[in-house]
């Protein structure tokens, strides 16, 4: 039997590994070319420790206490050279990749269509080349290089992991480089390349209802998520709250009807800011956060949009003095306003 291993790393970067039967993360990522941090390999420094967020596995009862506690065990801390995967797993490694030897992957993969939405945004469909493998966890990103430009945009997935065709949302930006390319000259059959994936913006374990906080293409990583709690299965409660600027820049709502189907407990509720629509729910999408869905705190909140619906979506829930008990975000900064800065 074979495990999945993500590894997220402290730069962002994600690699997938490959963990055999009794086989430890460090051996394995050291078989596949990742040298993790370690020092003595056998339970006694500590110089391996990693935070395991999703999974199960076997530490074994040879490592020292001084290596690592039994209240950071508790807390999901793992040495990766006692750690022996007992399913697929998600874990945080304390360096850059770059110091262990590894960055970011690159992926291939021909375009396959880009379908109009709405006058707002694109759907881009992108045909992976066989054996890509591009692994990622539900709400991350890739690079996406601009064909014939020295340029490239990060967009998050708005497919399920594994899948050969691998799909994104994107805003259609009236002077934006990558919205030119796919407006005016993306043909299928271009090539494209992937770098990735990244981010620390994931579907975690579900242990408590979910709050999902999307603005306009701030939906593609949810989408990725719901496909994922279909896949999994999840009793929790899941609520989105999905708002845009006009009626016509609500998209993917048959996707999202059909979540309400397949997932016991899904219901999403869409905000439309536009003051002349006859939308039934106006404003922005703090305005229509119920408190029940809150929870009393006891909630997951994953919230992605533009920076400032996602900045004025943190503003209000720090003037409601309650942190939700998990609270994950993702702001789709526009990568010139990301170098000015
Ligand atoms: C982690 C991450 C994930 C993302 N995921 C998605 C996604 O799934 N879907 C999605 O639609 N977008 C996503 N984005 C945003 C995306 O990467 C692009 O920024 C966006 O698509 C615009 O790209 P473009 O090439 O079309 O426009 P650009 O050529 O980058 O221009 C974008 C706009 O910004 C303006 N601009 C440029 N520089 C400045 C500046 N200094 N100050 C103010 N305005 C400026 C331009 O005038 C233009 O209107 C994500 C961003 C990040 C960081
Ligand atoms: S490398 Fe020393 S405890 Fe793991």
């Amino acid at each position: 039997m074979e495990y999945r291993i993500a590894l997220n790393f402290e730069d962002g970067v994600t690699r997938f590994i490959q963990c055999r039967d009794n086989e430890t993360v460090l051996d394995a990522a050291y078989r596949q070319r990742i040298n993790l941090p370690m020092d003595c390999s056998d339970g006694v420094c500590g110089t391996c420790k990693g935070q395991c967020e999703r999974g199960e596995f076997d530490l074994g009862d040879e490592y020292l206490e001084e290596a690592l506690s039994d209240e950071e065990a508790a807390r999901g801390q793992v040495l990766t050279c006692q750690m022996v995967p007992a399913s697929d797993c998600v874990v945080r490694i304390a360096a850059d990749s770059t110091r262990c030897k590894t960055g970011i992957g690159e992926y291939a993969g021909t375009l396959a269509g880009v379908e109009t939405l709405s006058d707002d945004s694109l759907e881009l469909s992108i045909d992976l080349d066989e054996g890509a493998e591009l692994g990622f966890l539900p709400g991350q990103y890739v690079n996406i290089d601009i064909p014939g430009e020295n340029e490239y945009r990060a967009y998050s997935f708005s497919s399920a992991p594994g899948e050969t065709r691998a799909t994104f949302l994107i805003r259609n930006v009236p002077d934006g480089r990558m919205s030119g390319y796919l407006r005016e000259r993306a043909a299928p059959g271009d090539r494209i390349t992937l770098r990735g994936p990244l981010g620390s913006f994931y579907l975690r374990p579900v242990s408590r209802p979910i709050l999902m906080l999307a603005g306009g293409t701030g939906l593609a990583p949810m989408l990725a998520m719901l496909a994922q709690l279909q896949a999994q299965g999840c009793e929790q409660p899941v609520h989105l709250i999905y708002g845009v600027n006009q009626d016509d820049h609500l998209v993917k709502c048959e996707a999202l009807d059909a979540f309400t189907e397949a997932l016991p407990d899904f219901a999403y509720t869409t905000v439309v800011v536009d003051e002349t629509s006859d939308h039934p729910r106006k404003g922005y999408v703090t305005h229509h956060l119920a408190a029940e869905m809150l929870n009393d705190g006891d909630v997951d909140v994953y919230l992605c949009g533009p920076p400032p619906m996602v900045d004025a979506v943190l503003t209000h829930f720090e003037s409601l003095g309650q942190q939700p008990a998990g609270f994950y975000y993702e702001k789709f900064t526009p990568k010139r306003v990301e170098e000015a800065a």
